[in-house]
């Protein structure tokens, strides 16, 4: 095979969008991958559809299979990241010789200005420098941590692997259930507030979690409603920072609104690209990795079970328009009623949230431990045939979610 060698100069990114499969190695120097540090003499394999970029501050040499790359000639932001990894770290030193909090800082911005990739390359800095950062992934639509319909939060001990991403050791996730906060406002702040609770007892109970801090990533949904939940989300993780990536008007909205919190904005990416058609595709990938392991290595059990050893929850009624009430009735927000399902064929392709609760009324409020998804139901046999990690999911609580996953191998 011919393979072509590539000098990348000091501070400059090598990226691509990949055609077939694309090997690349580092010969000589140093360079990373969104935060995560690339190994002299390691084959990087990617494949058809997946972009990359390779960033070096000192100057590499990298060896490549393909011609699936450029050199971006563009002014990047790295050194300006760099810089804000850099404010961190000193809060964080301050906060270890004061044994007081460390920085929390937020994430904001529209879709796809690389919100998510700063996130990961800030805690991955962190983690290389010893520190272990919370990070909270409140995007619904595309979660790093757990799949669509979730939020998660993790402790992140080390960096994210290149092909395989973070390494996720006992997650914190909750069930949402959608893939936009939109769709229920008032559940999605309910659960935001009960992640900062939980991640709010962890910095006070490990030092080393205090003293690291958390940063949280955010959807890019930021109008109306979105910005209302925007500031629920600062609040209740009382961050200190908020860094705006690409947009003036939301940084002055929030410089006026939160006069407590230091807004920071930076510019986006030359290299961050649009995802609009390839979002189902990152949504159906996150769900198939949970199943099938993120290199196709895990064999997932397909097992059925009687309707009567499981019990199906969804949770948030349907609004009721107020013509269809009584003159003078006001129904109370039905966003976080829990309701008992009966299994029916309209479960089909649903994924299930597998509650850690054996009390129905603390659904909201409990980890998930899993998940499986809905193959098939046999009203007359009265079972399910569910798609699962696990071999059993007896007598647990199950929560519908409107995320669907068909399962074309
Ligand atoms: N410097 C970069 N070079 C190449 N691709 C990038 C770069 N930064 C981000 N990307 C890619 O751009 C896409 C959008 O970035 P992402 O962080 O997911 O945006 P957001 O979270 O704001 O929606 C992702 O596929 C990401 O891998
Ligand atoms: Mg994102």
């Amino acid at each position: 095979m011919t393979t072509k060698e590539i000098v990348i100069e000091a501070g400059q990114e090598l990226r691509g969008d990949v055609d077939e499969t694309l090997t690349l190695e580092l010969r000589s120097g140093k360079a990373e991958i969104f935060g995560t540090e690339l190994a002299i003499g390691h084959k990087y394999q990617f494949t058809s559809g997946m972009k990359f970029s390779i960033f070096t501050y000192w100057g590499c040499t990298i060896v490549s299979s393909h011609d699936d790359y450029y050199v971006a000639r563009d002014e990047n932001p790295m050194h300006i990241y760099l810089n804000v990894h850099g404010m961190l770290e000193q809060l964080r030193q301050k906060a270890d010789a004061e044994k007081t909090r460390g920085p929390r800082i937020m994430v904001a911005g529209l879709p796809d200005v690389g919100k998510s990739t700063l996130c990961r390359m800030l805690v991955n800095w962190a983690a290389r420098l010893g520190r272990t950062p919370i990070l909270v992934d409140l995007d619904v639509g595309q979660n790093q941590i757990s799949i669509p319909g979730t939020i998660a939060a993790m402790v992140v001990r080390r960096p994210a692997s290149v092909d395989e991403g973070f390494r996720i050791d006992m997650p914190l996730v909750f069930h949402y259930g959608y893939k936009t906060p939109g769709e229920n406002i008032g559940l999605y702040n309910e659960i935001v507030s009960s992640m900062a609770m939980y991640v709010n007892i962890r910095s006070e109970n490990v030092e080393k979690s205090l003293i690291s801090g958390v940063v949280v990533n955010t959807c890019g949904y930021i109008r109306q409603e979105g910005y209302e939940s925007f500031k629920h989300v600062a609040k209740a993780f009382d961050v200190d920072i908020i860094i705006v990536l690409d947009s003036e008007w939301l940084a002055t909205k929030l410089i006026s609104d939160l006069p407590s919190v230091k807004v920071i904005t930076l510019p986006k990416s030359g290299g961050v690209v649009p995802k609009d058609a390839a979002k189902d595709k990152f949504r159906e990938n996150k769900i198939r990795e949970y199943f099938y392991g993120p290199r196709n290595n895990i064999c997932p059990h397909v097992f059925t079970i009687d309707f009567n050893d499981v019990k199906v929850y969804k949770i948030g009624a349907p609004q009721i328009p107020d013509s269809c009430l009584p003159a003078g009735m006001i129904l109370k927000n039905p966003y976080n009623k829990i309701m008992p399902i009966a299994p029916s064929p309209t479960l089909v392709h649903h994924v299930l949230a597998v509650s850690s609760s054996s009390d129905p009324e603390q659904l909201l409020a409990k980890n998930l431990l899993g998940f499986v998804v809905v193959q098939h139901v046999d009203p007359d046999k009265r079972s399910l045939t569910l798609l699962s990690p696990q071999p059993n999911v007896k007598n647990r609580l199950l929560i519908m979610s409107d995320v669907l996953f068909v399962d074309l191998k």
